[in-house]
């Protein structure tokens, strides 16, 4: 394989041959929430997209409009079991694992074992293809944390024995293995740790609170809140997190250090769930909830070395992308309604009804 020296670190020619056009890009979770807008941002820019899925959370609906590109390719996967791809890569994203406590609580073995076995297979692909990788981490790596905001130097909160270790450890192992690699100068590995970001796309049922409280208000239900509701969080629109972690993965040199992705502004659940109910204009009932274990109290990304090293800051507002977010479920919902309405008589009113799950991520 091809070498070359760049500011002292040296990895594979996948740069260079990148130089030469648009680059073939492999994003792992391509069929999820945040990795579809990925797919499509990458294709835009005139990239080859090599999405890698297996479902487990992703949706086939979110790559559909994608599936007759010519410079898209589905390949249905799973990391933990991918050895080659049969065409040379570039860059690889891994954002492959289910991000929201009920579904990576669901089968926390394999929650694990897909951030070390998977993101290991990845970095060896990487490795062989001279690629970058970037590993999508998450601000879950800070636990309930002690520091707030919460920078890069911070070495977090975490229980490794509770309910949120196989996410919040596995994502800790997995940055281990990319600087790991990183520093024997065996791949060209970035980290990107990511906070709460919400937008079209999340699933309905999928446990999260911005997709949570939405589809209860439009869904006419009382809106569900976890403990207190003066928990804090910091909600990054889908759009701006892309930005950024294109900007990560492109940024030369290397950080060679985990960056911050999120936005700074901070809420507590009562006042988001206040935005959502004064948007959607439902009657607002609220039910409070015992506070599931180990949940962080406060969450707020200190973004200032994303901002000097990539020139990168969130640009939407929390009520823009809220609006979004809100219009996008509005069209889901009745389109779902829609499909689900018998051939004859009037739909059930129950049909948007959701069970409240805990909230997280
Ligand atoms: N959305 C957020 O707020 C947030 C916050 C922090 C970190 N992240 C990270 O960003 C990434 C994407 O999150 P998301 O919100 O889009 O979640 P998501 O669940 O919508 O997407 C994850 C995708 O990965 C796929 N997947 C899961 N396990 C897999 C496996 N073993 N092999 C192949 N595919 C697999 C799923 O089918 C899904 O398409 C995740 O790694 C998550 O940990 C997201």
């Amino acid at each position: 394989m091809v070498q070359v020296h760049r500011n002292g670190e040296i990895f594979g020619d996948g740069r260079g041959r990148a130089a030469r056009g648009g680059r073939t890009v492999l994003v792992a979770g391509g069929a999820g929430f945040v990795g579809s807008h990925l797919c499509d941002a990458l294709l835009a820019q005139g990239h080859r997209v090599l999405c890698v899925d297996s479902f487990l959370t992703g949706s086939h609906a979110n790559i559909q409009p994608l599936l007759n590109h010519p410079a898209f390719r589905l390949i249905e996967a799973d990391i933990c079991h991918l050895n080659d791809i049969d065409e040379p890569i570039d860059q690889i994203y891994n954002l492959a694992c289910a991000a929201s406590p009920p579904q990576y609580q669901a089968d926390p073995m394999h929650t694990m074992m897909t951030c070390v076995q998977g993101t290991g297979n990845l970095l060896r692909l990487a490795e062989v293809n001279g690629a970058s990788l970037l590993q999508a981490s998450t601000s879950e790596v800070y636990g309930d944390p002690e520091e707030h905001p919460q920078r890069e130097e911070y070495r977090g909160n975490v229980s490794c024995t509770g309910p949120r270790a196989c996410y919040d450890e596995g994502k800790r192992a997995a940055e281990a293995l990319c600087f790991d690699l990183y520093r024997a100068g065996r791949v060209d590995a970035r980290v990107a740790r990511i906070f709460n970001t919400y937008g079209p796309r999340m699933q309905p049922d999928d446990g999260r609170i911005v997709s949570n409280l939405v589809v209860q208000a439009l869904s006419g239900d009382a809106l569900t809140i976890y403990g207190s509701g003066e928990q804090t969080r910091s909600f990054c629109f889908v759009s701006d997190l892309v930005r950024g972690l294109i900007a990560l993965m492109n940024v030369d040199p290397n950080p060679g250090q985990p960056v911050n992705l999120g936005n700074p502004g901070e809420f507590t659940i009562n006042e988001l769930a206040e935005m959502v109910v004064s948007m959607v204009r439902c009657a607002g009932e609220i039910v409070y909830r015992p506070l599931p274990q180990d949940d962080p109290q406060r969450r707020r990304p200190d973004i200032t070395r994303a901002e000097a090293l990539l020139g990168w800051s969130p640009t939407v507002p929390l009520a823009e992308g809220l609006r979004k977010t809100i219009d996008w479920f509005e069209t889901f919902l009745t389109e779902t309604k829609d499909r689900r309405r018998p051939k004859t008589g009037p739909a059930r009113e129950s049909e948007h009804r959701t069970t409240p799950v805990p909230v997280g991520a």
